[in-house]
Protein backbone atom coordinates (compact mmCIF):
# COMPACT_ATOMS: atom_id res chain seq x y z
CA UNK A 1 0.00 0.00 0.00
CA UNK A 2 1.26 3.30 -0.96
CA UNK A 3 1.53 5.77 2.36
CA UNK A 4 -0.14 8.46 2.32
CA UNK A 5 1.28 11.35 4.14
CA UNK A 6 -1.54 11.84 6.58
CA UNK A 7 -3.68 9.14 7.13
CA UNK A 8 -5.26 8.81 11.06
CA UNK A 9 -6.59 5.48 11.98
CA UNK A 10 -8.66 5.59 15.65
CA UNK A 11 -11.30 3.10 17.32
CA UNK A 12 -13.73 3.53 20.13
CA UNK A 13 -15.16 -0.16 21.67
CA UNK A 14 -18.44 -1.00 21.68
CA UNK A 15 -18.71 -1.52 25.35
CA UNK A 16 -21.33 0.38 26.07
CA UNK A 17 -24.46 1.98 24.27
CA UNK A 18 -22.94 5.80 23.82
CA UNK A 19 -19.65 7.19 24.72
CA UNK A 20 -19.09 10.09 28.06
CA UNK A 21 -18.01 13.17 28.04
CA UNK A 22 -14.36 12.25 29.07
CA UNK A 23 -14.24 10.33 25.44
CA UNK A 24 -16.24 12.97 23.63
CA UNK A 25 -13.59 16.03 25.03
CA UNK A 26 -10.33 13.31 25.57
CA UNK A 27 -10.32 12.18 22.01
CA UNK A 28 -13.50 12.41 19.69
CA UNK A 29 -13.51 16.21 18.88
CA UNK A 30 -9.78 15.80 18.12
CA UNK A 31 -10.77 12.61 15.61
CA UNK A 32 -13.63 15.25 13.93
CA UNK A 33 -11.46 18.10 13.33
CA UNK A 34 -8.30 15.98 11.88
CA UNK A 35 -11.11 15.14 8.69
CA UNK A 36 -10.24 18.92 7.36
CA UNK A 37 -6.89 17.89 6.85
CA UNK A 38 -6.30 14.27 7.18
CA UNK A 39 -7.38 10.87 5.01
CA UNK A 40 -9.07 9.54 8.55
CA UNK A 41 -10.39 5.89 8.92
CA UNK A 42 -12.36 5.18 11.86
CA UNK A 43 -13.84 2.04 13.44
CA UNK A 44 -16.07 0.66 15.96
CA UNK A 45 -13.63 -1.27 17.60
CA UNK A 46 -15.70 -5.01 18.65
CA UNK A 47 -13.24 -7.63 18.85
CA UNK A 48 -11.36 -5.49 21.40
CA UNK A 49 -14.53 -5.63 23.38
CA UNK A 50 -14.66 -8.87 23.73
CA UNK A 51 -10.95 -9.10 25.78
CA UNK A 52 -13.97 -8.05 29.24
CA UNK A 53 -17.33 -9.90 29.40
CA UNK A 54 -19.78 -8.87 27.71
CA UNK A 55 -23.33 -9.95 26.54
CA UNK A 56 -23.93 -11.00 22.94
CA UNK A 57 -27.48 -9.83 23.04
CA UNK A 58 -25.96 -6.61 23.21
CA UNK A 59 -23.23 -6.19 20.82
CA UNK A 60 -25.04 -5.65 17.85
CA UNK A 61 -27.15 -2.71 19.31
CA UNK A 62 -23.85 -1.58 21.32
CA UNK A 63 -21.97 -1.71 17.56
CA UNK A 64 -25.14 0.13 15.92
CA UNK A 65 -24.53 2.88 18.45
CA UNK A 66 -21.28 3.68 18.48
CA UNK A 67 -21.17 4.56 14.87
CA UNK A 68 -24.03 6.13 15.50
CA UNK A 69 -22.25 8.39 17.99
CA UNK A 70 -19.67 8.99 15.38
CA UNK A 71 -21.92 10.12 13.09
CA UNK A 72 -23.98 12.48 15.37
CA UNK A 73 -20.31 13.97 16.87
CA UNK A 74 -19.58 14.97 12.99
CA UNK A 75 -18.08 12.43 11.18
CA UNK A 76 -18.58 13.35 7.22
CA UNK A 77 -18.71 9.61 5.50
CA UNK A 78 -18.41 11.02 2.39
CA UNK A 79 -14.77 12.44 3.50
CA UNK A 80 -13.86 9.79 6.10
CA UNK A 81 -14.32 5.76 6.73
CA UNK A 82 -16.39 4.34 9.07
CA UNK A 83 -15.57 0.87 10.19
CA UNK A 84 -16.49 -2.25 11.98
CA UNK A 85 -13.39 -3.54 12.80
CA UNK A 86 -14.54 -7.25 12.56
CA UNK A 87 -15.69 -6.79 8.83
CA UNK A 88 -11.86 -6.39 7.60
CA UNK A 89 -10.42 -9.52 9.23
CA UNK A 90 -6.56 -8.46 7.89
CA UNK A 91 -6.61 -6.73 11.20
CA UNK A 92 -6.31 -10.08 12.84
CA UNK A 93 -4.01 -11.61 10.83
CA UNK A 94 -1.95 -9.22 10.68
CA UNK A 95 -2.02 -9.22 14.70
CA UNK A 96 -0.74 -13.00 14.21
CA UNK A 97 1.93 -11.68 12.01
CA UNK A 98 3.16 -8.89 14.22
CA UNK A 99 3.01 -10.59 17.26
CA UNK A 100 4.96 -14.02 16.47
CA UNK A 101 7.68 -11.20 16.59
CA UNK A 102 7.23 -9.52 20.40
CA UNK A 103 8.42 -10.74 23.19
CA UNK A 104 5.73 -12.10 26.15
CA UNK A 105 7.26 -9.21 28.95
CA UNK A 106 6.22 -6.11 26.74
CA UNK A 107 2.45 -7.17 26.48
CA UNK A 108 3.07 -8.05 30.44
CA UNK A 109 4.48 -4.20 31.54
CA UNK A 110 1.42 -2.39 29.61
CA UNK A 111 -0.43 -0.25 32.40
CA UNK A 112 -3.47 -0.89 30.97
CA UNK A 113 -3.37 -4.97 30.63
CA UNK A 114 -2.09 -4.92 34.70
CA UNK A 115 -4.50 -2.80 35.31
CA UNK A 116 -7.40 -5.36 34.06
CA UNK A 117 -5.93 -8.21 34.93
CA UNK A 118 -6.04 -6.40 38.89
CA UNK A 119 -9.47 -5.58 38.06
CA UNK A 120 -10.85 -9.29 36.49
CA UNK A 121 -8.96 -11.36 38.86
CA UNK A 122 -7.79 -13.24 35.83
CA UNK A 123 -6.94 -12.32 32.32
CA UNK A 124 -7.48 -14.30 29.11
CA UNK A 125 -4.99 -14.57 26.25
CA UNK A 126 -7.14 -11.65 24.66
CA UNK A 127 -6.40 -8.68 27.25
CA UNK A 128 -2.99 -9.79 26.93
CA UNK A 129 -3.43 -9.71 23.41
CA UNK A 130 -4.68 -6.34 22.96
CA UNK A 131 -2.21 -4.13 22.44
CA UNK A 132 -1.16 -6.31 19.40
CA UNK A 133 -4.74 -5.94 17.44
CA UNK A 134 -4.42 -2.35 18.33
CA UNK A 135 -0.95 -2.21 16.43
CA UNK A 136 -1.94 -3.90 13.72
CA UNK A 137 -5.46 -1.70 13.52
CA UNK A 138 -2.97 1.30 13.34
CA UNK A 139 0.04 -0.55 11.31
CA UNK A 140 -2.56 -2.24 8.68
CA UNK A 141 -3.36 1.30 6.86
CA UNK A 142 0.13 2.60 7.69
CA UNK A 143 -1.22 5.77 10.08
CA UNK A 144 0.97 8.44 10.71
CA UNK A 145 -1.69 9.89 13.55
CA UNK A 146 -4.00 8.62 16.46
CA UNK A 147 -5.96 10.49 18.26
CA UNK A 148 -6.77 8.90 21.55
CA UNK A 149 -7.09 9.93 24.92
CA UNK A 150 -4.08 10.05 27.81
CA UNK A 151 -5.45 6.54 28.82
CA UNK A 152 -4.29 5.16 25.41
CA UNK A 153 -0.57 6.47 25.21
CA UNK A 154 1.52 3.53 26.56
CA UNK A 155 -0.42 1.45 23.53
CA UNK A 156 0.76 4.25 21.19
CA UNK A 157 4.21 3.96 22.51
CA UNK A 158 3.58 -0.43 22.06
CA UNK A 159 2.82 0.30 18.35
CA UNK A 160 5.93 2.20 17.66
CA UNK A 161 8.01 -0.53 19.16
CA UNK A 162 6.15 -2.77 17.36
CA UNK A 163 6.87 -0.78 13.63
CA UNK A 164 10.43 -0.62 14.77
CA UNK A 165 10.48 -4.59 15.28
CA UNK A 166 9.55 -5.51 12.08
CA UNK A 167 11.21 -2.88 10.20
CA UNK A 168 14.27 -3.99 11.57
CA UNK A 169 13.71 -7.50 11.03
CA UNK A 170 11.99 -7.14 7.44
CA UNK A 171 12.53 -3.99 5.91
CA UNK A 172 11.34 -0.52 6.18
CA UNK A 173 7.34 -1.14 6.01
CA UNK A 174 5.74 0.81 8.76
CA UNK A 175 5.79 4.41 9.87
CA UNK A 176 6.00 5.07 13.77
CA UNK A 177 2.66 6.65 14.55
CA UNK A 178 2.09 9.69 16.73
CA UNK A 179 -0.92 10.07 19.23
CA UNK A 180 -3.08 13.40 18.61
CA UNK A 181 -4.11 14.29 21.69
CA UNK A 182 -7.24 17.50 22.25
CA UNK A 183 -5.06 19.51 24.30
CA UNK A 184 -4.84 17.36 26.80
CA UNK A 185 -8.43 17.94 27.81
CA UNK A 186 -9.19 15.29 31.10
CA UNK A 187 -12.97 15.43 32.10
CA UNK A 188 -12.83 14.86 35.86
CA UNK A 189 -15.36 12.10 37.29
CA UNK A 190 -18.43 13.11 38.94
CA UNK A 191 -17.83 10.91 41.69
CA UNK A 192 -14.51 11.73 43.10
CA UNK A 193 -11.22 12.34 42.74
CA UNK A 194 -9.74 11.25 38.91
CA UNK A 195 -11.46 11.37 35.33
CA UNK A 196 -15.05 10.25 33.77
CA UNK A 197 -14.70 6.43 33.15
CA UNK A 198 -16.97 3.83 31.88
CA UNK A 199 -15.91 1.57 34.49
CA UNK A 200 -16.76 3.96 37.56
CA UNK A 201 -20.79 4.20 37.42
CA UNK A 202 -21.98 7.05 38.20
CA UNK A 203 -18.97 9.04 37.08
CA UNK A 204 -20.08 10.50 33.82
CA UNK A 205 -22.40 11.84 31.48
CA UNK A 206 -23.09 10.12 28.29
CA UNK A 207 -23.78 11.64 25.09
CA UNK A 208 -27.21 10.44 24.76
CA UNK A 209 -28.12 11.03 28.09
CA UNK A 210 -31.81 12.85 28.43
CA UNK A 211 -31.86 16.22 29.97
CA UNK A 212 -33.34 14.68 33.19
CA UNK A 213 -31.03 12.41 33.22
CA UNK A 214 -28.32 15.07 33.08
CA UNK A 215 -29.57 16.87 35.92
CA UNK A 216 -29.53 14.12 38.11
CA UNK A 217 -26.30 12.65 37.47
CA UNK A 218 -25.32 16.55 38.17
CA UNK A 219 -27.07 16.95 41.53
CA UNK A 220 -25.73 14.46 43.22
CA UNK A 221 -21.86 15.18 42.10
CA UNK A 222 -18.84 15.36 44.23
CA UNK A 223 -18.02 19.36 44.67
CA UNK A 224 -15.11 20.79 46.71
CA UNK A 225 -14.77 18.83 49.84
CA UNK A 226 -14.98 22.19 52.05
CA UNK A 227 -18.54 23.34 50.95
CA UNK A 228 -20.57 21.21 53.74
CA UNK A 229 -22.90 23.77 54.13
CA UNK A 230 -24.11 26.21 52.40
CA UNK A 231 -22.67 29.12 54.06
CA UNK A 232 -19.19 27.45 53.34
CA UNK A 233 -16.98 29.59 50.95
CA UNK A 234 -15.38 26.75 47.87
CA UNK A 235 -12.44 27.06 46.08
CA UNK A 236 -13.45 26.34 42.47
CA UNK A 237 -10.05 25.03 41.37
CA UNK A 238 -10.49 22.07 43.53
CA UNK A 239 -13.74 21.56 42.42
CA UNK A 240 -14.47 19.13 38.91
CA UNK A 241 -17.98 21.02 38.75
CA UNK A 242 -15.84 23.93 38.35
CA UNK A 243 -13.49 21.71 35.91
CA UNK A 244 -16.12 20.66 33.79
CA UNK A 245 -18.19 23.97 33.56
CA UNK A 246 -14.44 25.89 31.97
CA UNK A 247 -16.04 23.16 29.27
CA UNK A 248 -19.31 24.69 28.37
CA UNK A 249 -20.03 28.22 30.34
CA UNK A 250 -18.80 31.34 28.99
CA UNK A 251 -15.55 32.77 30.60
CA UNK A 252 -17.90 35.48 31.81
CA UNK A 253 -20.46 33.55 33.63
CA UNK A 254 -17.32 31.50 34.61
CA UNK A 255 -16.03 34.08 36.80
CA UNK A 256 -19.44 35.11 38.43
CA UNK A 257 -19.99 31.60 38.87
CA UNK A 258 -15.85 31.33 41.04
CA UNK A 259 -16.28 34.43 42.81
CA UNK A 260 -19.76 33.01 43.94
CA UNK A 261 -18.14 29.95 44.70
CA UNK A 262 -15.89 31.46 47.44
CA UNK A 263 -18.04 33.72 48.51
CA UNK A 264 -20.82 31.23 49.17
CA UNK A 265 -22.75 33.75 47.49
CA UNK A 266 -24.19 30.71 45.24
CA UNK A 267 -24.40 27.17 46.15
CA UNK A 268 -23.38 24.28 44.46
CA UNK A 269 -26.96 23.06 43.68
CA UNK A 270 -27.39 26.62 41.70
CA UNK A 271 -23.94 25.83 40.63
CA UNK A 272 -24.44 22.32 39.01
CA UNK A 273 -28.27 23.85 37.62
CA UNK A 274 -26.17 25.86 35.45
CA UNK A 275 -23.76 23.74 34.07
CA UNK A 276 -26.28 21.08 33.85
CA UNK A 277 -28.25 23.75 31.28
CA UNK A 278 -24.90 24.22 29.39
CA UNK A 279 -24.36 21.04 29.11
CA UNK A 280 -27.95 20.19 27.52
CA UNK A 281 -27.53 22.96 25.41
CA UNK A 282 -24.30 21.93 23.55
CA UNK A 283 -25.24 18.38 23.23
CA UNK A 284 -28.86 19.26 21.93
CA UNK A 285 -27.85 19.10 18.15
CA UNK A 286 -25.64 16.26 18.29
CA UNK A 287 -28.24 14.29 20.53
CA UNK A 288 -30.75 16.09 17.61
CA UNK A 289 -28.58 13.95 14.82
CA UNK A 290 -28.36 11.15 16.70
CA UNK A 291 -32.58 10.26 17.07
CA UNK A 292 -32.71 11.29 13.34
CA UNK A 293 -29.85 8.72 12.92
CA UNK A 294 -31.48 5.90 15.44
CA UNK A 295 -35.09 6.30 13.32
CA UNK A 296 -33.03 5.42 9.87
CA UNK A 297 -30.45 2.53 10.81
CA UNK A 298 -30.35 1.33 7.17
CA UNK A 299 -28.30 4.64 6.37
CA UNK A 300 -26.25 3.74 9.52
CA UNK A 301 -25.74 0.21 8.43
CA UNK A 302 -25.05 1.06 4.88
CA UNK A 303 -22.30 3.50 5.63
CA UNK A 304 -20.80 0.75 7.81
CA UNK A 305 -20.93 -1.90 4.58
CA UNK A 306 -19.34 1.16 2.72
CA UNK A 307 -16.64 1.94 5.11
CA UNK A 308 -15.66 -2.28 5.11
CA UNK A 309 -15.67 -1.90 1.37
CA UNK A 310 -13.16 0.96 1.04
CA UNK A 311 -11.01 -0.36 3.99
CA UNK A 312 -10.24 -3.53 2.98
CA UNK A 313 -8.50 -3.15 -0.17
CA UNK A 314 -5.67 -1.20 1.96
CA UNK A 315 -5.94 -3.77 4.83
CA UNK A 316 -5.46 -6.19 2.17
CA UNK A 317 -2.64 -4.55 0.36
CA UNK A 318 -0.47 -3.97 4.01
CA UNK A 319 -1.04 -7.35 4.65
CA UNK A 320 -0.34 -8.58 0.93
CA UNK A 321 3.20 -6.74 1.37
CA UNK A 322 3.71 -8.47 4.72
CA UNK A 323 3.94 -11.57 4.22
CA UNK A 324 5.83 -11.22 1.26
CA UNK A 325 8.24 -9.65 3.30
CA UNK A 326 7.94 -12.44 5.65
CA UNK A 327 8.18 -15.45 2.89
CA UNK A 328 4.87 -16.22 3.29
CA UNK A 329 3.93 -16.16 -0.30
CA UNK A 330 5.28 -18.36 -2.77
CA UNK A 331 5.63 -16.05 -5.70
CA UNK A 332 7.44 -17.01 -8.99
CA UNK A 333 11.08 -16.31 -8.10
CA UNK A 334 11.04 -18.10 -5.03
CA UNK A 335 9.58 -21.18 -6.85
CA UNK A 336 12.70 -21.11 -9.23
CA UNK A 337 15.03 -20.88 -6.26
CA UNK A 338 13.56 -23.90 -4.47
CA UNK A 339 13.96 -25.98 -7.90
N1 LIG B 1 -7.84 0.77 22.94
C1 LIG B 1 -8.66 1.86 22.50
C2 LIG B 1 -9.53 2.34 23.67
O1 LIG B 1 -9.91 1.54 24.51
C3 LIG B 1 -9.55 1.48 21.33
C4 LIG B 1 -8.75 1.14 20.11
C5 LIG B 1 -8.62 -0.08 19.52
C6 LIG B 1 -7.97 2.05 19.33
N2 LIG B 1 -7.85 -0.01 18.43
C7 LIG B 1 -7.43 1.27 18.27
C8 LIG B 1 -7.71 3.42 19.43
C9 LIG B 1 -6.58 1.85 17.33
C10 LIG B 1 -6.86 3.98 18.48
C11 LIG B 1 -6.30 3.21 17.43
O2 LIG B 1 -9.88 3.49 23.71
Amino acid sequence: MEQEPNRVFSGIQPTADSIHLGNYHGAVQGMMALQETHACIYAVVDYHAITAPFDPALMPHRVLNIAVDYLAAGLDPERTILMVQSDVPEHVELAWLLGAQMPVPKFEQLPTYKDKRARYGSASFGLLAYAILMAADILIYKATTVPVGKDQLPHIEFTREVARCFNNAFGQTFPEPQAFQTAGTVVPSLQGPGAMAKSVPGSYITLTDPPEVIRQRLARAYTDPARMRRTDPGEPTRCNIYTIHQLYTPSKQLEEIAGGCRSASIGCLECKRILAHEIIVHLSPIQERHRALLADLDYVRYVLADGAHRARPLAQATLAEVKEKMGLTRSRTSEVHQA
